[in-house]
C-alpha cells in the first residue's frame, strides 16, 4: 500500500486518508489504486462497521491530478484506475462518512455524491470545474447532481462551475454537519462511533434500500461519463484550460 493513502482501525470505524497534502491530495492514477484496495479491504471485513474517508493537511482533495489529465491524451487506458474507483464507491455495502476540512474540486466533490454522510469544516469549499476546464461532468454528477438540486442548479454548478461555501452545500444537501475547523476531527469520530454501535446488519440493509432505485441507473452513467470525459482530454479546449493551470495563467477560450 502507496503511503499516499494512510488507513487506521478504531471502533470498528476504518478511518482511510488521501494523503498527498503538498499537492493538496490531487489524485494520481496510483492513489485511485490504493483507494480502491482500501475500500475494497474495509467492505469485506467484518469487523469495519463504518468507513471514513478523510485527507491529510488543510484540504480534501483538489480532483484529478492535472498532470495525470495532459498525459492521459496519450493513455487510453488511464481512465481505468478513476473508473473503477468510482465503481468500488457505488458498490459499497459499508457506510461512508466523508470528513472535509477545506477544499473539494472535481472529484474531490463529486465523491461525497457516494457518502452516507458528510462533515465538514465551516470553512471547506466546494467546485465542480468540469466545463471551464473544457471536461464534461464525471463521477455520476451528470445522474446524481440534478437528482439533488434540480436541472437549473446542478446547470449552475457543473457548468458555470464556481467555487461554493461550506453553508451552500449544506443548504444544497451535500453536507450533513458543518463544524468548526479545530473540532472536525473529533466530531468525525464521534459521529462515526455512534453510526458503529448501530445494528450492522439493518444500517448495511437501510443503505441498500436507499440506493438501489439509483444503482442500475449509475453503472451505465458512469461508463458513458468516462467515455466522453476521455474524449474531452484530447479536445483543444481542454489542453489550453490544463496548460493554463500548469502555466499558473488564465485560460482564453477567444479563439474557439
Ligand atoms: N493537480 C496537480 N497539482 C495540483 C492540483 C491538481 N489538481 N491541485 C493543486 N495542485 C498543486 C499546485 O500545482 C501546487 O503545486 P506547486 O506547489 O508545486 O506549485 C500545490 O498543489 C498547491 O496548490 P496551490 O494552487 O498553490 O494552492 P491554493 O491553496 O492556492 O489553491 C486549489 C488550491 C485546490 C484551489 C488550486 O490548487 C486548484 O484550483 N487546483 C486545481 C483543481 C482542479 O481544477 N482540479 C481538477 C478538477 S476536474
Amino acid at each position: 500500500m502507496s503511503d499516499l493513502v494512510k488507513i487506521a482501525t478504531q471502533d470498528q470505524v476504518r478511518q482511510i486518508l488521501m494523503n498527498r497534502p503538498e499537492k493538496k491530495n490531487a489524485l494520481t492514477l496510483t492513489m485511485y489504486q490504493a483507494l480502491t484496495d482500501a475500500l475494497l479491504a474495509a467492505d469485506e471485513d467484518p469487523d469495519v462497521r463504518v468507513i471514513m474517508l478523510g485527507s491529510s493537511g488543510d484540504s480534501f482533495c483538489a480532483g484529478n491530478d492535472i498532470n495525470d489529465f495532459i498525459a492521459a491524451v496519450n493513455r487510453p487506458d488511464a481512465i481505468q484506475a478513476p473508473l473503477l474507483f468510482l465503481q468500488t464507491l457505488a458498490s459499497l455495502t459499508t457506510p461512508l462518512i466523508a470528513v472535509v476540512p477545506g477544499m473539494a474540486v472535481g472529484i474531490g466533490t463529486t465523491i461525497l455524491l457516494y457518502c452516507d454522510l458528510v462533515i465538514a469544516s465551516q470553512q471547506a469549499c466546494f467546485q465542480l470545474p468540469f466545463a471551464r476546464l473544457g471536461l464534461v461532468p464525471e463521477g455520476g454528477s451528470s445522474l446524481l447532481i440534478p437528482q439533488l438540486v434540480g436541472h437549473r442548479r446542478a446547470f449552475e454548478l457543473l457548468v458555470i462551475g464556481e467555487q461554493f461555501s461550506a453553508q451552500t452545500a449544506q443548504t444544497l444537501g451535500l453536507v450533513n454537519w458543518l463544524e468548526a475547523p479545530s473540532s472536525l476531527t473529533e466530531r468525525a469520530w464521534l459521529e462515526a462511533t455512534k453510526l458503529a454501535a448501530l445494528p450492522p446488519d439493518a444500517v448495511r440493509q437501510s443503505k441498500a434500500m436507499l440506493r438501489r432505485h439509483t444503482q442500475s441507473q449509475l453503472e451505465a452513467v458512469l461508463v458513458a461519463e468516462v467515455k466522453q470525459f476521455a474524449a474531452r482530454l484530447t479536445s483543444e479546449e481542454a489542453n489550453e484550460a490544463l496548460l493554463a493551470f500548469i502555466q499558473k495563467r488564465t485560460a482564453d477560450f477567444s479563439r474557439f
